[in-house]
């Protein structure tokens, strides 16, 4: 899917003009569109360095196109402004001079009133241009435009993270829209499905933009390449906000052990305890979505973790982030569907269910990857100032696959690489865990130094009651310890008296033992749990039940 009428060639018609100068009218105006619910008092907010005002990005993305289309290509064009030129240009050096952009939110002139004429002065040159276009220049011209239009969809993008940021300031926490389309509501038939894995094998594979199959790609794609990737397994969906509650839970953000030097340092610095736009009210958590401050569901994706959170729940979770060569592998034959900003969430959704392909690839959230950005073999950069769009960020950010709600349909793709420092948390991003093929022995996971998971027969007698009533009497328990949780008592079947309890409809899944069946009595639910088919190397619990300690009363003696 593209945004372009046709492939750009080395021949134009004035029908091909005319459709490209539709997809820009269509283009800027779902920019305005975006824009149509805020204030004008919501205009001028820069909530912080990285946020710039919606003000600024609307007046920014016409700037370009004047810079780099009507300035050079439209004869006689007279700008609204000479000073725009230093005001709205963004960070291009070898142009002029760019205007700071901590400082975007001190510019209180032009009025937002001014910035729309700015626009409506632009769309009518660009439109005056496309509709009587020099000839000598139209291939160049074109070029331009097919890079100015993604550019103003990623402003799309940009405008509503950063309008989220800036109403998410306010403790009144207002709504951008109350008019959202809801989620799939989660209903224990639709509840998330447990994380399964994929399996990919070793392999040499062709990454990035394939220039001969034509379509639009930015330069950082470019250089299709032949990489070798070993045996992986990919996770189906991204981590969801319930799995990362259990992570924090398990006091993932107290433990030096699952982070990255600077991660930890950053956690300290911050005083990260949750995601971004999380808050615990009366001890449930929330969270401050567009539609304004609503209840985390905890089967939709988790949203709005930096790099530096992803990489330490892997860590936790004994898996790790997948390289964008792998991510790319699994990408390409998926389809390009998803939650994107056509279907009006806004807001990462709940997959519906799983059907052993890999869910969610596309939308939804960017996808932190454990890549570094940097360019492909190959790559050059575009030439002139335009140059500078992508190559001079090339330093210290971490890829993102895979676009988020917030992104146009129209504008993703297999081998689009979005980039971000890892600190950064208020763009749209989640992740999936990827890991190496389980071994024949051993755990599979990563911690090969030290095992997560040990078990160890209990000699002493463990009996569980319910107010005075046996439940369990054993001598034969298994203690299962694993990092970050109490140690649990694994019941052998025949000394529990399961005729008293009957199964519950909980489900869940731990990748490190496998799915688990839940328990319970007839005014008490969940008390125990079971995993009747573990994988492999947990075969030791296979059907013993383990106990609620919060629940029943645990002897052990
Ligand atoms: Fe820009």
């Amino acid at each position: 899917m593209s945004y372009a009428p046709q492939p750009l060639s080395d021949t134009h018609d004035l029908e091909q003009t005319k459709a490209w100068l539709r997809t820009y009218q269509r283009v800027r105006a779902a920019t305005e569109a975006i824009c149509a619910p805020l204030h004008k008092e919501d205009y001028m907010v820069q909530s912080m360095a990285d946020v710039s005002p919606p003000k600024w990005h609307i007046a920014h993305v016409s700037w370009f196109f004047e810079a780099f289309i009507l300035k050079p290509f439209q004869p006689g064009y007279q700008t609204l402004d000479p000073a725009y030129d230093h005001l709205f240009n963004s960070y291009y050096e070898t142009h002029g001079v760019p205007f700071p952009r901590a400082e975007r939110g001190a510019i209180s002139r032009p009025t937002v009133d001014d910035v729309y004429c700015y626009r409506a002065h632009v769309d009518k040159a660009m439109q005056a241009l496309l509709e009587n276009p020099p000839e000598e220049h139209l291939p160049e011209i074109l070029r331009r435009l097919e890079l100015g239009l993604p550019h103003e969809q990623q402003h799309q993008e940009l405008l509503l993270m950063d309008i989220k940021h800036i109403l998410a300031q306010n403790p009144l926490c207002p709504a951008y829209r109350d008019d959202l389309a809801p989620g799939l509501a989660p209903t224990p038939e639709q509840e998330v499905p447990p994380l399964g894995w994929l399996d990919y094998p070793a392999g040499i594979r062709e990454i990035g933009h394939d220039a001969s199959r034509g379509g639009f790609a930015y330069d950082n794609e470019m250089g299709r390449h032949r990489q070798f990737v070993e045996a992986f397994q990919m996770a189906d969906r991204p981590v969801t906000n319930g799995e990362f509650l259990a992570f924090m839970q398990a006091g993932g953000y107290a433990n030096p052990e699952h982070w990255l030097a600077d991660g930890w340092a950053t956690v300290k610095a911050e005083g990260w305890r949750a995601p971004l736009y999380w808050v615990e009210r009366d001890g449930v958590w929330h969270h401050y979505t567009l539609g304004g401050l609503v209840p985390v569901d905890l089967s939709a994706p988790v949203c709005h973790v930096s790099f530096f959170e992803a990489d330490a729940y892997a860590q936790w979770a004994g898996a790790r982030l997948p390289t964008e060569a792998e991510w790319e592998t699994v990408a390409q034959d998926v389809p390009l569907t998803g939650n994107f900003v056509d279907q009006d969430h806004l807001q990462p959704v709940a997959a519906a269910k799983a059907d052993g392909m890999p869910g969610q690839m596309f939308g939804d959230v960017w996808e932190w990857t454990g890549s570094a950005y940097r360019p492909y073999p190959g790559f050059r950069k575009l030439p002139g100032s335009l140059g500078e769009y992508n190559g001079k960020f090339m330093s210290g950010q971490m890829v993102l696959r895979g676009g988020c709600c917030a992104t146009p349909a129209d504008h993703i793709r297999a081998t689009y690489r979005n980039f971000f420092p890892p600190e950064a948390r208020w763009a749209f991003s989640g992740f999936r865990l990827a890991r190496d093929p389980p071994t024949s022995k051993g755990m599979p996971m990563a911690d090969h130094s030290e095992p997560r998971i040990t078990l160890h027969p209990l000699s002493r007698r463990v009996r569980v009651l319910v107010d005075d009533s046996v439940i369990a009497d054993t001598g034969n328990a298994l203690e299962l310890r694993e990092k970050g949780y109490p140690p649990r008592r694994y019941l052998p079947r025949g000394d529990v008296a399961m005729a008293k309890l009957s199964v519950s409809h909980t489900v869940t899944h731990c990748p490190f033992k496998g799915d688990s069946t839940y328990y319970s009595l007839p005014d008490l639910s969940d008390i125990a749990w079971s995993y009747d088919h573990p994988i492999e190397e947990m075969q030791a619990i296979a059907g013993r039940l383990a106990f609620d300690g919060d629940k029943v009363t645990l002897q052990v003696e």
